[in-house]
């Protein structure tokens, strides 16, 4: 089980860090990665190239196959804007969006995210 991740400023880096699981960060350079796991992506949230750089990643050789669900993170003072780019993954995709958070998550964040994450099946590796 993956966790895939995109950071522009960090906060997902920061919230990566505190889940300890097995991760693969991609970027606007780097969307061409072939997984062979299940895997989660946490999205930050800015614009529509966010969505479009993680359809890239997604829409890549076998990947979809694997993909499990969307996680957002993104700030409650855009409003109805909150964490839109995992929400329109996860209609595109017909996958859920398992969680949300703001900036780099709580502790709390941490503790809910691998909960909702068990729920799915996923075990943490480590
Ligand atoms: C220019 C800019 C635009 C943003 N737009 C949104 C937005 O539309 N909706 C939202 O929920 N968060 C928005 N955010 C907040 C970021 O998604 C949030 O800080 C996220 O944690 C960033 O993750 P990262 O540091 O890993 O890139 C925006 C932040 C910036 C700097």
């Amino acid at each position: 089980m993956l966790i895939v991740y995109l950071s522009l400023t960090g906060n997902v880096r920061n919230f990566i860090k505190r889940i300890d699981m097995d991760s693969l960060e991609i970027n606007y350079t780097n969307p061409l990665i072939e997984v062979t796991e299940d895997f989660v992506v946490i999205v930050p949230t800015y614009d529509d190239d966010i969505t479009e750089i993680i359809s890239i990643f997604i829409d890549y050789k076998n990947n979809m196959n694997h993909l499990i669900g969307f996680v957002g993170s993104g700030s409650l003072n855009y409003n109805d804007k909150f964490c839109f780019n995992a929400k329109d993954l996860s209609m595109k995709y017909n996958k859920p969006l398992l969680f949300t958070f703001e900036a780099s998550g709580t502790e709390s964040d941490v503790l809910k995210f691998k909960k909702e994450v068990k729920k799915f099946g996923i075990t943490c590796t480590k």
